[in-house]
């Protein structure tokens, strides 16, 4: 196996996603080589076809880790764990994991990936700021009204910028080995808080509901959503926000030496760069 060097890439799986990219970026901005992990990748990564992952992580010298669909399903550790020895017999020690908080399964992937005996660091963080601006809630926020199944549970939205910063600083300097970061955005916020900050920074008139989990999954199934995200959905809604992440965590300050991002910040940033504009305004989310 050959040593590797500054000049090998760095492998960025779920590099098309909402914090892949942002790392990818920030990689690319400091002159660092990136091979994009995804299906659509040069060579593709697919997490369904474990052939594919040798040849995606071959020469690289680091890999950021994001896993689809979510570190919360079944079959999650196994697959970290397998990822981690195709990693390990190609030569890449260091890897880091973005992991979720309060998540059983996302809890046993992070131990695969300490047994593992690569050169690991843990991201594990709160509910994403950008789940409403680039993801699952972005076209209720456009429709007006976010209707879901939880009441005033308060959760600390973390940045996807922070995640990026965090991985980055991992992925590239010295001291993060070994390190659990459990990264959570400074303020803890009930979903109506953070859409009554969504309809102030982007001036719509937003309205949140609160339903019931029953309402929320038939709502789902006659939307044709598929049936995985359905439970996972609901896995998340009735068991991960029960309260248990409703607590601040010091990672961002660990892990870089400053604060989080509010989401405030995060809203007026979203919303100037156009993720709640209508659709014939361009966006750039
Ligand atoms: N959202 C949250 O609030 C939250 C909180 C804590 C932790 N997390 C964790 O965050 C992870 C998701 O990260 P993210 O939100 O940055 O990503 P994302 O925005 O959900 O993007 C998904 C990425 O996965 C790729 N992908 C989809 N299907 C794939 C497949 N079969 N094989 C390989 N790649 C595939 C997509 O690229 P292509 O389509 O090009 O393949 C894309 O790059 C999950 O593991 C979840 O547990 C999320």
């Amino acid at each position: 196996m050959l040593p590797m060097t500054s000049t090998d890439p760095i492998l960025v799986i779920g590099g098309t996603g909402k914090t892949g990219r942002r790392v990818a970026a920030r990689l690319a901005a400091r002159g660092v080589p990136v091979r994009i992990g995804s299906r659509t990748g040069t060579p593709p990564f697919d997490w369904e076809d474990p052939t594919t992952w040798a040849p995606a992580l071959r020469g690289t010298r680091a890999a950021y880790i994001s896993f689809f669909p979510d570190l919360a399903v079944p079959g999650a550790p196994a697959a970290i764990a397998e990822l981690a020895s195709t990693a390990l017999a190609a030569g890449t020690r260091r890897l880091v994991l973005l992991s979720g908080r309060g998540e059983e399964e996302a809890e046993r992937a992070e131990q695969e990936l300490i047994a593992s005996g690569a050169d690991w660091t843990i991201v594990r963080c709160s509910w994403f700021s950008q789940n409403f601006s680039e993801d699952h809630f972005h076209d209720h926020v456009m429709a007006g009204e976010l209707a879901l199944p939880v009441g005033d549970v308060r959760e600390p939205f973390i940045d996807a910028d922070d995640i990026a910063d965090a991985a980055v600083a991992a992925l590239l300097e010295h001291g993060h080995e070994g390190e659990l970061y459990e990264l959570t955005g400074p303020r803890l916020l009930t979903f109506a808080d953070a859409v009554a900050a969504i309809g102030r920074a982007s001036g719509r008139d937003l309205t949140f509901v609160s339903v019931s989990m029953d309402d929320y999954a038939a709502s789902m199934v006659e939307q044709q959503v598929p049936d995985e995200y359905v439970q996972l959905l609901t896995y998340l809604f009735t068991e991960v926000l029960d309260g248990r992440n409703a607590h601040l965590a010091d990672g961002v300050r660990r892990a870089l030496g400053r604060e989080p991002r509010d989401f405030t910040e995060f809203a007026r940033d979203a919303a100037a760069a156009g993720a709640w504009a209508s659709d014939d305004a361009e966006v750039v989310r």
